[in-house]
């Protein structure tokens, strides 16, 4: 029988499994772009600031992908205040959003998405962003799918 996924807010329970679904989306960044190398202690920092900054916060949704006991996908989002010379006072930033690698391809990542679009909206925040990694060309595909268009690219130079 099919294990059924269920879509449901983060506590923080999930920490320490988000975390190795974390580890798994940054190796997966640094396989195509060594910029997202993890420190040796980044994954501390990233359960401290999931937990104190994130979870804590009324602004910020986690929601995880649990199929069973296993959580196999998680999405983080924040709402972040532009600067008050733009007309647009904020917008939803979707901080992470990862499916583990066997879970792929199953409508899970849509799911995340919805659910997280739901509490923005609930929010009254009516635009999302996402920084992609235009190395992650599977991510970009996933994000025009979705509807995402980019307005912004950013770009860098090694002194
Ligand atoms: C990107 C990611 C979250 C998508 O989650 P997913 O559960 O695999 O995607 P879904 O099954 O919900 O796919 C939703 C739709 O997008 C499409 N899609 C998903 N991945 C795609 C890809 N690589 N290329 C093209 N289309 C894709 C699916 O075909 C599906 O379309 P449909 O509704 O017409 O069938 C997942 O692949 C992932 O975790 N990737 C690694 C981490 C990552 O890159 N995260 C994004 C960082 S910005």
């Amino acid at each position: 029988m099919a294990v059924k996924v269920t879509i449901r807010k983060a506590t923080t329970k999930d920490v320490s499994a988000i975390v190795e679904l974390w580890k798994e989306l940054m190796d997966l960044h640094k396989a195509v772009e060594p910029f997202f190398s993890r420190s040796r202690t980044g994954h501390k920092a990233f359960a401290d600031f999931i937990a104190k900054k994130r979870l804590a916060s009324e602004n910020a949704y986690v929601c995880v992908a649990a199929a069973g006991k296993d959580i196999v996908g998680y999405c983080m989002a924040n709402i972040e205040k532009y600067p008050p010379v733009l007309q647009i006072k904020e917008a939803g930033r979707i901080e992470n959003l990862a499916v583990t690698k066997k879970w792929r391809n199953k409508g899970i990542g849509q799911r995340l998405l919805k659910k997280v679009r739901k509490w923005f909206s609930e929010k009254g925040v009516c635009r999302i962003e996402v920084r992609v990694s235009i190395a992650n060309k599977s991510a970009t595909r996933f994000w025009a799918k979705m509807g995402f268009k980019p307005y912004l690219e950013t770009v860098f130079l090694e002194i």
